[in-house]
Formats: structure tokens, C-alpha cells, sequence
């Protein structure tokens, strides 16, 4: 694909995102028809950029780091608990809207892991019983949480 044309179908993938929040299959055939490119190379594009997202994704982000320096440091059992108090698998969002569950490999501040990002704040040396706290402070109407 032409450089220009890469540009222009990543300003619209942008665009769809802001939007929508992700990127749908709806979105994916507008844009293949508007550039004049097949959907297989916009879909190859999408799942090429970590930033683009093909799932509705909720309003807040959680995203726990499991990069080798905080899986030695306890991050699978943060896991565990996210998991469990969220009850959805990482790569999830919950039914209500309202969270995604992401891990990603080294956010490079791996002396203060394990590290669990929740909507763009770090928050280090995080231990398995303050997860839940971490969520509640996010968003306080999480009733379902607090009762857990
Ligand atoms: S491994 Fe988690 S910040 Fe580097």
C-alpha cells in the first residue's frame, strides 16, 4: 500500500475509533470502500497497531503488566484477582460497560512491579488485596464490587 494511502486509512481508523470506541466490521467495510482497498488490508492494518481495538471497549481501561520483572513479582496472582473480581478473562470487557481487562509485556517501570494501570495511572507495588480497592476508587457506583 502507498504511503498516502496508509496515512489516510489510519487517520480514518483513528476517526472510527474516537467514535465508536473500536473499530466494527461496519467501520472496517466504509473504509476498504472509501480508500478502494480490499477490508483484508484494512483488517491487517487494525490488528497490526496495538492502539486499534476490533471490541467495544468499556469506560475504564485496567491494564496489568506481565513482563517478566512483575510476573516474578507476584503479577499472576494480581491477575487472578482482577479476573475474579471483574469475573471476566483478560482481553474482556464486562457486561455492564464499564471495565477492559488488558495485559500487556513491560510498561518500563518494572522496580516498582507489579504494576496495574487503571485508566492511565500507574499504580506500583500492587498487592492482591488492594485490586478491588484500585477498582472501587475508579468508579464509586460499583456497589456490585464493594459487596463482593
Ligand atoms: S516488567 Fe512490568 S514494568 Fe517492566
Amino acid at each position: 500500500m502507498e504511503p498516502r494511502k496508509r496515512g489516510q486509512l489510519i487517520h480514518l481508523l483513528h476517526q472510527a475509533q474516537t467514535q465508536e470506541g473500536y473499530i466494527s466490521a461496519e467501520a472496517i467495510a466504509a473504509i476498504a470502500r472509501k480508500l478502494k482497498i480490499s477490508e483484508g488490508e484494512v483488517f491487517g492494518v487494525v490488528t497490526f497497531y496495538k492502539g486499534f481495538s476490533l471490541k467495544p471497549q468499556g469506560k475504564h481501561k485496567v491494564t496489568l503488566c506481565m513482563g517478566t520483572a512483575c510476573h516474578v513479582r507476584g503479577a499472576p496472582l494480581i491477575l487472578d484477582e482482577l479476573e475474579r473480581t471483574l469475573q471476566i478473562p483478560a482481553g474482556e470487557t464486562t457486561p455492564d460497560g464499564l471495565f477492559t481487562l488488558e495485559t500487556v509485556n513491560c510498561v518500563g517501570a518494572c522496580a516498582l512491579g507489579p504494576i496495574v494501570i487503571v485508566d492511565g495511572e500507574y499504580h506500583g507495588q500492587v498487592k492482591p488485596r488492594e485490586v478491588k480497592n484500585l477498582l472501587v476508587k475508579v468508579d464509586e457506583n460499583l456497589d456490585r464490587l464493594k459487596e463482593q
